[in-house]
């Protein structure tokens, strides 16, 4: 933009972006692409320089070096640029499928986009009888010429960048984060969001005049709009864009002065936190516009729940907790990481003193939880998992009726919902479209709904009526991990805060307390197996299939355990209910076939005993995972992994690591990235 704090060339700019991208590489990884300014060329004619490329960013960036040495030789005052990574939804992987797509030859608008535009086929179709030719199989392919079909068909010369932008997202169906770029508004950035994440990152060398960006609408008339300013406490001086005043009543209304300011776009704040710590989250159909170096925001027009302003709010997000450290990879981090983020966790919530549980964010709702017809936990693969391995304890503890359903199938059955239950959202990015999805159903027909989530500011977390922010930190390895840990705890936490009055419950509730405060060392105890699990990769990692059976509080981990597997090793794997093994999986056993058995000293330990004669009797070679004191399992195993008992319900907590380790080693002995597995990514913001 243009005052920024240093002002960038195009090569700082480009660098920016890259990094950026780097960080967000977990989200999707298939293709990359960027657009920037181009250098300036004889006739001093501005042009867009965009370049695509298959595969990881570090392509990308060796390819545009290729092509241009980024030395400076523009002269103009402004340079912005807009990069994406793709992960594919409509089209294969491919230079052309990938982000920003362009409205035509000369890049007269770029777009990058996230989410999913599900009436793409009838504007496709519209644009082709215009005579628009497209390029890409990309759903995202029609906003670029669409806004380049509303700007060549304006009725008035001055219409501004954000106003196209607007008429464009009027004709949009489904869910977006979008960034505009054209070579008509040399210097202005347009973004928008519908349902996808959107931010945006300040960075400014002087104390702003407001932490809250009001917000303008196309309906308002100017003395609302200086009674808005004056409330908010700007400065006059920064009130009108003078050029948007001319084009509407409605007009811009500048954030920030004639400081210094530099504002990022970004999907996530990881892009972004080396920059700065200081964010806007976007709302639904919010249009930011960057032009002269200035912040506005807008919308269409105003409703009554409408907030009239967007807050700039500070993250306490690190960079270093973002990096990889010593580790290999981040999933290894992260795996290591469970001492501390289960303590974070708990932090301020646990008072293992007064054996109390507070979880702020629910305390106010606790009566009408308590009242309420059943409780409904919805998520999607590991946040499903974490809901599964807790559902018994919840039943127990909260004497409430728990349904634990995955949100894609919830949904496909209409799942009949009522005002007087209670629905939980359970994810650790709290943007899985399935999930927020069901959120929505589930308000539509005003149940309470409660978000479980690990991304402050995330959809979910913002959506619904309540929740708890399991603060694990943030997670950059594909395959959760300590999400999965800090979601258990959490629901555990949960459980614990509803049955505190219950006389009857206390002896209980002081041994899960008593489990809790004792987890963050028995889970070091578990990490220190590394090597010996790492032994058993080694004979387990040239193996086609796994089979990982248990049953009671330790199916969940069966089930998680099998999903990290087949996600970063490629292998097959399934999770089996032992309960269920005489009614089919039986028939798989051999002595080839390799199988992991999970089997604590809980209420289902003899009918796991009875699994293992099965097991042992077709002569199967199980590897037992069991508690430490247990000699009778170890007699039938062909090798065991022995843990720390704990109490019962929160053994899923320790079991499951050793098969996150597991997973780690298989996939780094078979060559595998293990950040980023085949076709998967973080954050899955398409249904
Ligand atoms: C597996 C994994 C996925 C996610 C799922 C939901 O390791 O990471 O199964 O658990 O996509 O994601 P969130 O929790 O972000 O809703």
């Amino acid at each position: 933009t243009k005052k920024i704090l240093v002002p960038r060339t195009r090569k700082e700019i480009f660098e920016t972006l890259i990094k950026g991208l780097q960080r967000l590489e977990y989200r999707g990884y298939d293709s990359a692409g960027v657009a920037i300014d181009g250098n300036n060329n004889e006739d001093k004619e501005r042009f867009i320089k965009l370049v695509k490329k298959r595969g990881k960013v570090k392509a990308l960036e060796e390819e545009l070096y290729k092509q241009d040495d980024l030395d400076s030789k523009a002269d103009f005052e402004t340079h912005f640029g807009i990069a994406h990574t793709r992960w594919a939804t409509h089209g294969v992987p491919s230079a052309i499928n990938s982000h920003p797509q362009r409205s035509d030859k000369r890049n007269e608008f770029v777009v990058i986009h996230n989410g999913i535009i599900t009436n793409y086929k009838d504007l496709r179709k519209f644009l082709e009888s215009k005579g628009y030719e497209f390029e890409s199989e990309t759903d995202t392919e029609t906003i670029p010429k669409l806004i380049k079909y509303m700007y060549d068909n304006r009725e008035s010369e001055d219409t501004s960048f954000s106003a196209l932008v607007e008429r464009v997202i009027q004709q949009l169906e489904g869910a977006f984060a979008l960034v505009f770029k054209s070579i008509h508004y040399p210097g202005e950035a347009v973004a928008t969001r519908r349902g996808s994440p959107l931010l945006i990152g300040v960075r400014s060398k002087y104390k702003l005049s407001t932490e809250q960006i009001p917000v303008l609408y196309r309906t308002c008339k100017l003395i609302n709009q200086i009674t808005l300013f004056l409330t908010i406490k700007i400065n006059v001086k920064n009130i009108c864009n003078s050029r948007m005043k001319r084009l509407d009543s409605s007009t811009c209304l500048h954030a920030v002065g004639d400081k210094a300011v530099e504002f990022f776009f970004a999907s996530d704040a990881s892009a972004i936190i080396e920059h700065t710590n200081r964010v806007i989250f976007l709302e639904d159909d919010d249009i930011a516009a960057v032009t002269d170096g200035k912040l506005s925001i807008h919308r269409l027009e105003r409703s009554a729940s409408d907030d009239p302003s967007r807050a700039i709010q500070t993250l306490q997000m690190e960079l270093q907790q973002i990096m990889k450290g010593n580790f290999s990879a981040f999933m290894q981090k992260e795996i290591f990481e469970q001492p501390e983020s289960v303590v974070n966790t708990m932090r301020g919530r646990v008072n293992f003193e007064s054996s109390t549980v507070l979880l702020g964010g629910l305390k106010d709702h606790l009566k009408e939880i308590r009242r309420c017809r059943r409780l409904i936990i919805i998520g999607c693969g590991t946040s499903y998992h974490a809901a599964v391995a807790t559902r018994q304890v919840l039943e127990e503890l909260t004497e409430l009726p728990v349904m634990v359903e995955l949100a894609s199938d919830f949904l496909d059955r209409n799942t009949p919902v009522f005002r007087d239950d209670v629905c939980f959202f359970i994810s650790q990015s709290g943007e899985t479209a399935d999930t927020l999805m069901a959120l929505r159903y589930c308000k539509e027909r005003r149940a309470l709904t409660v978000g479980i989530t690990n991304t402050v500011g995330s959809s979910i977390s913002r959506e619904t009526d309540c929740g708890v922010h399991i603060n694990a930190g943030p997670e950059i390895g594909v395959a959760s991990t300590k999400a999965y840990t800090s979601q258990f705890v959490s629901l555990v936490m949960f459980g614990l805060m509803m049955s505190e009055d219950r006389i009857s419950l206390q002896k209980r509730r002081q041994e899960i307390i008593s489990g809790l405060k004792s987890l963050p060392e028995m889970i070091k105890e578990v990490l220190s197996l590394d090597e010996k699990i790492h032994d058993l990769a080694l004979e387990l990692y040239k193996q086609r299939s796994l089979l990982v059976m248990g049953r009671g509080y330790n199916y969940a981990t069966c089930l998680e355990g099998a999903l990290k597997i087949k996600e970063i090793t490629y292998m097959h794997s399934e999770g089996i209910l032992a309960g269920e093994l005489k009614h089919g999986p039986l028939a798989l056993i051999d002595k080839q076939m390799p199988v992991i058995m999970v089997i604590m000293k809980d209420p289902c330990f003899t009918k796991c005993q009875n699994a293992l004669q099965q097991v042992t009797a077709r002569q199967g070679r199980p590897i037992i995972l069991c508690s430490k004191e247990d000699t009778e399992s170890s007699k039938f195993a062909y090798k065991t992994i022995e843990l720390p008992h704990t109490v019962d319900c929160l053994q899923g907590v320790l079991s499951v690591i050793p098969l996150q380790l597991l997973s780690f080693h298989l996939a780094v002995l078979r060559g595998y990235d293990v950040d980023f597995p085949r076709n998967l990514a973080k954050s899955v913001t398409v249904e």
